[in-house]
């Protein structure tokens, strides 16, 4: 360990950046095309298919109202002490059945990957819901560099342990570190992905900087925060909520109208930031994105595989 710090971080070095500029550039060039009355296409700024057109939340919804138990249990515990989690240097350790097993530094993850806009849907388990624009990558991009061994059925996933700066992990409110975990056919497809930042910015740390999944077809606690192991084993992986409580939250945890937690119905949600007298609106099969995922569970009885 040196005390000064001479090395570059990942953040310093990472596509990101040019992401952003660009970004912000085209904003700008938009913007004065239009006052000049100029037609100009940002066609490098292409809407992903993927994204919804639904109106996002602000960006104070979305880094306001958090669950990030690592920062205490509140909803506004993560945006008031996550501040403290140092994210630069940071490094993803993975193992398991992979050609190029290693601890790769996110610099080096971001210059081989592509950054893109998605705007998902995101649905929690408590039953309510938000819009995202999120940039990041798709998992299976990563997963196909370090080469998935033949016998891999499933991709587990864990979050940072570093109790100094994480308060929440000093007491036992869960078995840390947070786990969680897919399986590798649900990895591999082209909605997941590996969220680096939000409206165009790095990540908060609150919503799992520098690097967390998501998954947006199932509850918000499959998207892992802060993700600094991935490892890819043959066996399903044990996960952070079904560990505490497996009759209440399942290893699939599809959004699922007609299947209710056993103490709260999940035919609806409540749309955060829709004020005091929103209608709660209903909750759609696998959040909506049942044209894109449903085969993945082609003959499973989604009441028994919740
Ligand atoms: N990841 C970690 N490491 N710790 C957590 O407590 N909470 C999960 C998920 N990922 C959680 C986590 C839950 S319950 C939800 S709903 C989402 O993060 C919330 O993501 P957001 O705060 O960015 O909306």
């Amino acid at each position: 360990m040196t005390g000064s710090k001479t090395r570059l971080g990942w953040s310093d070095v990472t596509p990101q950046h040019l992401f952003m500029n660009r970004r912000q550039m085209i904003g700008a060039s938009v913007a004065w095309a239009g006052l000049a009355g100029t037609a100009m296409a940002a066609t490098d700024d292409a809407v992903s298919p993927y994204s919804t057109d639904a109106e996002p939340n602000s960006f104070e919804d979305i880094t306001q109202y958090c669950n990030f138990y690592e920062f205490g249990t509140g909803k506004g515990d993560p945006a008031r002490f996550a501040g403290a989690l140092t994210t630069d240097p940071w490094a993803v350790q993975i193992d398991g059945m992979v050609d190029r097993p290693g601890s790769y530094d996110l610099g080096d993850i971001l210059s081989k990957v592509t950054l893109e806009e998605r705007i998902y849907r995101f649905r929690c388990v408590e039953a309510w819901s938000m819009v995202i624009p999120w940039t990041g990558f798709e998992l299976r991009s990563l997963l196909e560099q370090v080469g998935v061994q033949p016998g891999a059925k499933y991709v587990a996933m864990e979050t940072l342990l570093r109790p100094e700066e994480m308060p929440g992990q000093r007491r036992r409110s869960l078995d840390w570190p947070y786990r969680e975990g897919l399986r590798l056919d649900e990895a591999m497809h082209p909605l997941t992905i590996m969220a680096t930042g939000l409206y165009g910015q790095d990540l908060p740390n609150q919503n799992g900087a520098p690097l967390r999944l998501v998954v947006p077809w199932k509850y918000g606690f499959k998207s892992i925060k802060s993700v600094v192991r991935i490892t890819l084993t043959d066996t399903q992986p044990e996960t952070t909520w079904n560990m505490l409580a497996p009759r209440e939250y399942g290893f699939y945890s599809n959004v699922n109208p007609t299947v209710d937690h056993p103490r709260w119905s999940q035919a609806t949600e409540r749309a955060v930031g829709g004020g005091l007298f929103a209608k709660r609106q209903p909750t759609l099969m696998y959040n909506g994105y049942g044209d894109e995922v449903a085969s993945l569970y082609d003959g499973m009885d989604l009441a028994e595989h919740y």
